[in-house]
């Protein structure tokens, strides 16, 4: 058999908080059958004091504490140097950083492997940044206390994209954001019963005409595409003639 399709590793202060979440679900069982090889890497088992600190005030002074350098080189080093060693390129999570998105995500996939390094405190000590990660990235335009819940949304999002990782291999590329979907917002699901407290499935879904569905999933995508993300809509250049029909026949547009 073949080595792990995708390899990846956290440094966290929290190795207890993120490593039940590579156990559980989809990613636990990719994990188990080999297809992913995932690991968290412990930052204070790298510390060299008895208190087993990663943190010091800030030179300059101001509020807060800072990722200090000695145990995260360290944690990354021994990681490197032990079984797996430590994928690249080694991104740190912090709202400074490249915003994450669907094309980065393939794009660490398609790179076979990465690793991620939790920030936390007011921040890193700058030769972390300049000397050891290769990258900063951000999950968006907020502030989380430390990036293990990035960490965690970023694997999410890149392991799922592993073919074999997904129960359904068609499903992934269907989706919001994929370039299968053509930078459209996915349409509306829905599932059994037909009439829930009196709200009906739309007749289309239950009409057998499979050309019909597809046209009206399609208009869907587009109409929801158009009204709640005008960037996305301006960014793939609006409707073309034949979707602008689509969206007519559905009375969207
Ligand atoms: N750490 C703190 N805020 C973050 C953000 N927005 N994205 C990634 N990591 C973070």
């Amino acid at each position: 058999m073949s080595g792990p399709a995708l390899r990846a590793r956290v440094l966290t202060i929290f190795p207890d908080l993120v490593a039940p979440w590579l156990d559980a679900s989809l990613m636990g069982k990719a994990r188990r059958s080999g297809l992913l090889d995932l690991d968290v890497v412990d930052l204070r088992a790298a510390a060299s004091d008895p208190h087993r600190s990663v943190d010091d005030a800030p030179f300059g002074g101001g509020a807060g504490m800072v990722l200090a350098p000695e145990p995260v080189f360290a944690a990354a080093e021994a990681a490197a140097a032990g079984p797996g060693g430590l994928p690249r390129p080694l991104l740190l999570l912090g709202p400074g950083g490249r915003r994450f998105d669907q094309a980065m995500a393939a794009e660490l996939v398609a790179g076979g492997g990465f690793s991620l390094l939790c920030g936390r405190y007011e921040g890193v000590d700058q030769r972390i940044v300049d000397h050891l990660v290769d990258g900063e990235v951000s999950i968006g335009d907020f502030v989380l206390s430390g990036g293990e819940v990035a960490a965690l949304a970023v694997l999410e999002a890149t392991t799922r994209l592993v073919p074999g990782v997904m129960g359904n291999t068609t499903s992934a590329d269907e989706e919001s954001f994929s370039s299968a979907s053509g930078g459209l917002l996915e349409y509306p699901h829905y599932t059994r019963p037909a009439d829930f407290r009196g709200w009906q499935v739309p007749d289309v879904l239950r009409s057998g005409d499979h050309a019909r569905v597809a046209r009206w999933r399609r208009a869907q995508a587009l109409a929801r595409t158009r009204d709640r993300r005008p960037d996305l809509w301006a960014a793939r250049g609006g409707a073309s003639a034949q979707e602008q029909a689509v969206l007519e026949e559905f009375g969207l547009a």
